[in-house]
C-alpha cells in the first residue's frame, strides 16, 4: 500500500483507492468466514447497490414487508468492509451505525445473511476467491458518468469534499475516488462471470424493467413469486416509494450531518435515480473524457452496462 490522495492509500495490483483506515482491516477481512446460504450484493458505490439490497433482503425474506420497514437497510444488508472506511466512531450522527459496523455483527447475524460489498475481488474473503464457499453474489451495474455524479454529492456530504464537480470527475477518472478505479473494480468481478453463482444486474434494466430482473434474480436465489407479489415488491422498490422510506432513504444520519454543520451539501441519498441525468451535469468535453476513457477500459470484455 502506498498513500495516493490524502487520507486514501492505493492496494493491490490495481491500485484500489481505499481511506487509510482499511489497512487495520484487510486480514480481518480476508480471513472472515463465509457460509454458503449467505448472499452478497456487490458493487462500485452509486451504482444502485442499496435498492439492489432492498430487492435481495425481501426476496430472501419471503416477501417480510414489516421486517423491512421496521429495521433500517444497514442493520438487515451489513456492508462487509464498512468497518474499514474510516474511524466510524468520530463520524457526526454515527453513533446508530457503530454497533452494525462491526465484522463481529456480521459474523453473528441471522442466517442467511444478506452482505453488500464494494471491495474489489481480489479483496473479497479468500473462502469466495478460492471458491470453498460459493455463496450467491448479485453484481450491480452502472453507466461510470451517473455513478461519478452520483458519488460527487455523495462525498460532498459523506466526506466533506470541497472540490469543484470538474475536479472530481478527474479525480475520479484517475482512479482517486474511494473504490476505484471504477472499471477496475467493475471488471474484476466480470472476470469472474464463469462462476455460477454470480449473477449481473444492470441499473438501466432495474430503471426499464424491474419485475423482469425481480424474477430474474429470485430464480437465481431460488424463490418463485407471483405476479401479483412481484407487482408489490416493484411498488415498494420504486424510486419515489424508497426515497420517502426512512429504513433505506438513510434520512436520520443524513439530516444529523446537515444539522451539526458536518456538510453544507443538501442532497439526499435517494437523489435523482435516473440514467442519464449526468448529460446535464457533465461539460461535452468531460463526457467526451468519460466516453474514451469507458471505451478503452471495456474494449474486448464483452461487457456492456448498457
Ligand atoms: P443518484 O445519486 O444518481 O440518484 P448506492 O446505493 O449504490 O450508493 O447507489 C445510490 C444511487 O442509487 C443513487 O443514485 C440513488 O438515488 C439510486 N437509487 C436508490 N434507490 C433507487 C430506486 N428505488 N430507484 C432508482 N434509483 C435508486
Amino acid at each position: 500500500t502506498s498513500p495516493i490522495r490524502t487520507g486514501y492509500v492505493e492496494v493491490g495490483e490495481d491500485k484500489f483507492c481505499l481511506p487509510v483506515y482499511y489497512q487495520k482491516y484487510e486480514e480481518s477481512l480476508k480471513s472472515f468466514d463465509i457460509f454458503e446460504d449467505d448472499v452478497f450484493i456487490c458493487g462500485h458505490p452509486k451504482t444502485g447497490t442499496t435498492w439492489c439490497s432492498e430487492m435481495i433482503w425481501l426476496i430472501v425474506n419471503n416477501l417480510n414487508y414489516e421486517g423491512a420497514l421496521s429495521k433500517e437497510i444497514y442493520k438487515r444488508v451489513s456492508q462487509l468492509e464498512l468497518c474499514s472506511l474510516f474511524n466510524i466512531s468520530e463520524k457526526p450522527g454515527a453513533d446508530n451505525y457503530n454497533k452494525y459496523a462491526g465484522l463481529q455483527y456480521i459474523a453473528e447475524a441471522a442466517r442467511p445473511r444478506c452482505i453488500k460489498t464494494h471491495l474489489h475481488w481480489s479483496l473479497l474473503p479468500d473462502q469466495i476467491q478460492n471458491g470453498t464457499k460459493k455463496p450467491k453474489m448479485v453484481v450491480v451495474l452502472r453507466n461510470s458518468e451517473d455513478s461519478c455524479v452520483s458519488l460527487y454529492h455523495h462525498s460532498q456530504m459523506v466526506e466533506k469534499y470541497t472540490g469543484t464537480f470538474e475536479e472530481f470527475c478527474t479525480l475520479f477518472l484517475a482512479g482517486r475516488v474511494c473504490f476505484g478505479p471504477f472499471w477496475k473494480q467493475v471488471l474484476s468481478y466480470w472476470e469472474q462471470k464463469y462462476r455460477p453463482n454470480l449473477l449481473f444486474v444492470k441499473y438501466k434494466e432495474m430503471k426499464e424493467d424491474l419485475p423482469a430482473v425481480i424474477k430474474k434474480v429470485s430464480t437465481f436465489l431460488g424463490k418463485t413469486y407471483t405476479e401479483e407479489e412481484i407487482e408489490k415488491l416493484s411498488k415498494h422498490l420504486s424510486f419515489e416509494s424508497m426515497k420517502k422510506n426512512p429504513a433505506v432513504n438513510h434520512e436520520e444520519v443524513f439530516n444529523k450531518l446537515k444539522e451539526v454543520g458536518y456538510t453544507t451539501s443538501d442532497s439526499c441519498f435517494i437523489r435523482s435515480g435516473k440514467v442519464g441525468a449526468f448529460k446535464l451535469k457533465m461539460s461535452p468535453d468531460m463526457i467526451k473524457k468519460f466516453e474514451a476513457w469507458t471505451k478503452e477500459n471495456l474494449n474486448g470484455t464483452g461487457l456492456s452496462v448498457e
